[in-house]
């Protein structure tokens, strides 16, 4: 069946805003998405006085929806305070296009972790902000909202499919509740292990489907 994407996230794929790269960029992260295998890349150039972002490009190896959302996250990202661009959502960038099909709102989560993952490299670097963040409950938590469940595009934290998370000398465990014959269950377990290993201290992962 063929996916239905609204007028502007195909004006914004056909014609993407602040596609290339930056030389001598303050910051640059690559992100790729567990979800499809697919990656963008972010530059930015930040003025250092006041942690506006003077300028913002990015590179995506991605499918329409995420080019369309790098357009239009780097649009809002510009002038911006580096607070202010670590800020945005996902969603929000969803919204901004008019809306993404569920199957395709990873898409969105991949070019804003891009983003994301560039701002707090430029913290990390200039300011020694550490963002490598420890591992507790919250943090997976945290985590696990990047995670979605590709029929309605929403995260399995939110749709309450996280049943429990435990913690024990670095070792994850995390218990989903999915239909046992699902087909988005494999993916969905690959793509929590692939997130929650990100986190610092994490040994293994391990999950579930209760
Ligand atoms: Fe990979 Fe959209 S399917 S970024």
């Amino acid at each position: 069946m063929a996916i239905k994407y609204t007028a502007k996230v195909i004006e914004h794929f056909k014609n993407p805003h602040n596609i290339g790269i930056i030389e001598n960029a303050d910051a640059c992260a690559t992100e790729g998405s567990p979800a499809c295998g697919d990656e963008i890349t972010v530059y930015l150039k930040i003025d250092k006085a006041t942690d506006r972002i003077e300028d913002v490009k990015f590179q995506s190896y991605g499918c329409a929806s995420n080019i369309a959302t790098g357009s239009i996250i780097t649009d809002l990202a510009k002038g911006k305070t580096i607070d202010e661009a670590e800020a945005i959502t996902w969603k929000q960038a969803a919204d901004e296009l008019g809306g993404l099909p569920p199957v395709k709102m990873h898409c969105s989560v991949l070019a804003v972790d891009g983003l994301r993952s560039a701002i707090r490299k430029y913290k990390k670097e200039m300011k020694g902000i550490d963002y490598d963040s420890t591992l507790d409950v919250k943090t997976v938590t945290e985590e696990l909202k990047h995670v979605l469940w590709p029929p309605v595009g929403v995260d399995i934290i939110t749709l309450k499919m996280v049943k429990y998370i435990g913690i024990d000398q670095g070792a994850v465990r995390v218990e989903v509740s999915v239909g046992s014959d699902d087909k988005f269950l494999d993916p969905t377990v690959n793509e929590i292990i692939e997130h929650v290993s990100k986190i610092r201290g994490v040994k293994s992962v391990n999950v579930e489907n209760v």
